[in-house]
C-alpha cells in the first residue's frame, strides 16, 4: 500500500490545473446506458472511482475505452442488468446505474451500497423516486431489484431528513427521460454536477428544464441517441487547491476552474482574510494577512457550503487566530479527520454534529491515517503547513477522487512524495 510523505512549510507558488469533476463524470458515464449509440465523454479524471464505473459498465456488456482523459462508450451490447456487490461495496456512487438500467432494460438489480465511514448512507429517496415512476422494487438478499415494463411520468417530492439528494436526483432524472409523459422532480438537488448530467442528457435528445433549480421538469422521449460531452471542472479539487495556497501562505493560479461553482467557499474565505481574483477560468488565490481569521461554517446542499470541503476547511481553521465552529448538516458523522488533525497538534473537539476548532500557531508533522477521501485531502493540507514530516497512510482513498495530486502539488513547490509502504 502506498503512503504519502510531506515535508511541510513550503509556500506553494505557480500554476495548477483542475481535472474534470468526479461527481459529474460518474453519473454521466452511467447515463450512457440509456442509449445504444456511441458516446464520447471528455475531461474524465483518471481516478479509481472512474475505473470502478468503467468496470461496472463492462460487467454489463458495454464496450469502454479510455484514452487519456477521453472515454469512448459503446453500450450496444449491454446485456446484463445486474450491478454486483463487489463493485458497489467499493464505491457507493455505483448506485447511479440503477435508474438508467431500469429505464433501458426494464429491470435493474443493484447491490445495496451499505454504510460507509462518513456515516449512514440510506437509499430510500432513490427507491421512493423510482417507485413514483411506476417501478416495482424489492429489497432482498442485499440487492435492490427494480422492474417496470414502462415507466410513467409523475410528480415526485425528493426530499429527506437532510434535504435533497444528489445521486437520487440523478437516478430519477435519468429514468424519467425514457418514461412516458411528464415528470416533475421537486426538491431536486441543485449541484452543478446535476446540471452537467442534465446537459449531457439533453445532448442525447432528452427534454429537460429547470436543472440547477429545485424543480426539474422532464418530458419523456422514446429513445435517446449517443452524444459527445466535456465534463465540468471539479469544484472540490479547485477548492482544495485554493486552500493549499492559503494554508501555506503561498500564491497559486488555479487553471481550468469554474469560479461560479465556488461562491459559498469564496464567501467564507473573505472572512478568513484571503485574496481571490477570478479571470475567466482561472482563480488566483493568496493570503492577504500573516494571520488567518477564524470562520464559522455550516455544510448545506448546493449552493450552500459543500460537505466535501468541510474537512479541508477544518485544516485551515486549525491554524487560524481564534475559534471556528464547523457544523455538518449533510453527514453528521463526517468527522473522522478530527482525531488525525489533533495528532498533528490541532485543537479540535466535537460537540454533536459540530467541530469546535481552537486555532493553534502551528501544526507539527506526524504519522496519520486517511479515513476517507476528503479527510485525506485535509491531512495533505495540514501536512503542507506543518513543521516537519507528515506520513499519511491508507491513501487509496485519495486516489478515488484526486487525479495525480502529488504530481500537481510537486510542480508548485510542495515537498510531497508517494512511497510504497
Ligand atoms: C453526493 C456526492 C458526495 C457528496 C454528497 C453530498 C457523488 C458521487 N457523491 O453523494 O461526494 O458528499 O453528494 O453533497 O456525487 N440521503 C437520504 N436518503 C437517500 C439518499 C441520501 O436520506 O436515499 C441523505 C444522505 O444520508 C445525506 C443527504 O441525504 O445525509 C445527502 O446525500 P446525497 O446527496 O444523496 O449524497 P450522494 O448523492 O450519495
Amino acid at each position: 500500500m502506498d503512503k504519502i510523505i510531506i515535508e511541510g512549510g513550503v509556500p506553494l507558488k505557480g500554476n495548477i490545473e483542475v481535472s474534470g469533476a468526479k461527481n459529474a463524470a460518474l453519473p454521466i458515464l452511467a447515463a450512457t446506458l440509456l442509449t445504444e449509440e456511441k458516446c464520447i465523454i471528455k475531461n474524465v479524471p483518471v481516478l479509481r472511482d472512474v475505473m470502478t464505473m468503467l468496470r461496472i459498465l463492462r460487467s454489463l456488456g458495454v464496450k469502454t475505452q479510455m484514452v487519456g482523459n477521453k472515454v469512448i462508450v459503446e453500450p450496444k451490447k449491454c446485456k446484463s442488468y445486474i450491478a454486483d456487490y463487489k463493485f458497489v461495496s467499493t464505491m457507493r456512487a455505483s448506485i447511479c446505474v440503477l435508474g438508467p438500467l431500469l429505464a433501458k432494460k426494464k429491470q435493474a438489480k443493484v447491490s445495496m451500497p451499505g454504510g460507509c465511514i462518513i456515516g449512514q448512507r440510506p437509499v430510500d429517496l432513490h427507491i421512493k423516486g423510482l417507485r413514483a415512476l411506476g417501478a416495482k422494487i424489492k429489497v432482498e438478499h442485499g440487492y435492490i431489484d427494480a422492474r417496470a415494463k414502462q415507466l410513467r411520468g409523475a410528480n415526485i417530492f425528493l426530499g429527506g431528513a437532510y434535504g435533497s439528494s444528489v445521486l437520487a436526483t440523478s437516478n430519477v432524472l435519468m429514468s424519467a427521460c425514457l418514461a412516458k409523459g411528464k415528470t416533475l422532480i421537486e426538491n431536486a438537488a441543485c449541484e452543478p454536477e446535476i446540471v452537467d448530467l442534465a446537459n449531457f442528457l439533453i445532448k442525447m435528445g432528452a427534454k429537460i428544464q429547470g436543472q440547477g433549480t429545485p424543480l426539474i421538469i422532464i418530458e419523456g422521449v422514446k429513445k435517446l441517441n449517443g452524444a459527445t460531452h466535456t465534463v465540468i471542472p471539479d469544484r472540490i479539487e479547485a477548492g482544495t487547491f485554493i486552500l493549499a495556497a492559503i494554508i501555506t501562505g503561498g500564491d497559486l493560479i488555479i487553471e481550468k476552474a469554474r469560479a461560479d461553482h465556488l461562491s459559498a467557499l469564496f464567501d467564507k474565505l473573505k472572512q478568513v482574510g484571503v485574496s481571490i481574483t477570478v479571470r475567466g477560468d482561472t482563480i488566483h488565490a493568496k493570503r492577504k494577512a500573516a494571520v488567518l481569521k477564524p470562520v464559522d461554517i455550516t455544510t448545506l446542499p448546493y449552493p450552500g457550503f459543500p460537505t466535501d470541503m468541510q474537512a479541508q476547511m477544518m485544516a485551515l481553521a486549525s491554524i487560524s487566530d481564534g475559534i471556528s465552529v464547523l457544523t455538518e448538516k449533510i453527514f453528521p458523522d463526517r468527522f473522522m479527520h478530527v482525531s488525525e488533525l489533533n495528532r498533528m497538534g490541532a485543537g479540535i473537539f466535537l460537540e454533536g454534529a459540530s467541530a469546535i476548532v481552537k486555532g493553534v500557531k502551528r501544526l507539527s508533522g506526524a504519522p496519520v491515517m486517511a479515513s476517507d477521501l476528503r479527510a485525506s485531502a485535509a491531512l495533505i493540507l495540514a501536512g503542507l503547513v506543518a513543521k516537519g514530516k507528515t506520513e499519511i497512510s491508507r491513501i487509496y482513498h485519495l486516489d478515488r477522487g484526486y487525479e495525480k495530486i502529488e504530481e500537481k502539488l510537486q510542480k508548485v513547490g510542495a515537498k510531497i512524495k508517494r512511497v510504497k509502504e
